[in-house]
């Protein structure tokens, strides 16, 4: 049977695809921010998942604000990268998984879940930039893929509680295909951040903190949230926050908390870090 190993909490933002570009990891501004990935990356060494379930938003790539689906799910042999105008070099094509990606569709189907099926996907800096942080050398066999994508872009945008319930469907899911493979669960974006209008820059590290610690510990305690208490506390962008909640619902309800890092500023956000081990 499918086993789900563990989660992860990353930020997504295009400046650190271009810093990777660069190879600029070595300088004030960057040295302390990569610095906090060798464990988790020394973690995937020893786990060696065969799977990612990569859960992000899309900054306008494959969707836009014509057609926003509020979940989508890929189901293709690889999902293609293209340019979104940040300076980042196109990077090759990510494997994915259609069978688990149709098994997933299938059950959250079953429960009440209507998703978006996307059997054509491209995918921007929200899935990109933590698949590069996590697995820098794509060696061969590459971990195979599976982008949820949920819209934190145009309101209304579904609530932390629906989220959570999802990652909760998608764990159930995942933990019912009968093959054996190791899945980890990875959360983008976030903390903290909004990107335009009369807060741009606006970043709240107390709550950042309290989020981190609630979403190892309690993550329901942060189910109460609305969608507007959210863009209140963390900033418009800082609704993000839904992304690492759909995350933490597939994982059990006791996690063990290996690393954790939150380094601030990164570009306009508050940059969380965390990597928890699933107690299945
Ligand atoms: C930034 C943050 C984001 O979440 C994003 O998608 C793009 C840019 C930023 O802070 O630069
Ligand atoms: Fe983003």
């Amino acid at each position: 049977m499918a086993k789900i190993v563990g989660g992860i909490t990353t930020s997504h933002i295009p400046a650190i695809g271009k810093a990777i570009a660069e190879k600029d990891f070595e300088s004030h501004y960057w040295k302390a921010f990569f610095d906090s990935y060798p464990p988790v990356r020394e973690w995937l060494d020893e786990v060696k998942p065969d799977v990612a379930v990569v859960i992000y938003n899309d900054h306008g790539l494959n969707f836009f604000l014509n057609a926003m689906p509020t979940f989508a799910i890929g189901a293709a042999q690889e999902y293609r990268n293209e340019d979104e105008g940040w300076g980042i070099p196109e990077i090759p094509p990510f494997p994915g998984d259609p069978k688990l990606s149709w098994h997933i569709i299938e059950s959250l189907m079953a429960e009440e879940f209507d998703l978006t099926t996307c059997q054509e996907m491209k995918v921007d800096h929200g899935f990109t930039v933590p698949m590069q942080l996590m697995w820098p050398e794509r060696r061969s066999p590459e971990v195979r893929t599976i982008p949820v994508c949920v819209n934190t872009v145009q309101h209304p945008v579904p609530s932390p509680k629906r989220c959570y319930d999802m990652g909760k469907a998608m764990g159930r899911a995942i933990r019912s295909y009968g093959e054996d493979v190791k899945v980890v669960i990875i959360g983008t974006g976030g903390l903290s951040h909004q990107l335009e209008g009369e807060r741009a820059g606006f970043l709240n590290q107390e709550f950042d903190e309290y989020c981190m610690e609630k979403i190892v510990e309690d993550p329901v305690a942060l189910l109460d949230y609305s969608i507007p208490d959210l863009v209140r506390l963390a900033g418009s962008q800082g609704v993000e926050l839904v992304l690492w909640l759909m995350m933490r619902g597939a994982l059990s309800d006791k996690v063990n908390l290996l690393h954790k890092k939150y380094t601030i500023p990164i570009s306009n956000t508050a940059a969380g870090l965390l990597l928890l081990e699933n107690l299945d």
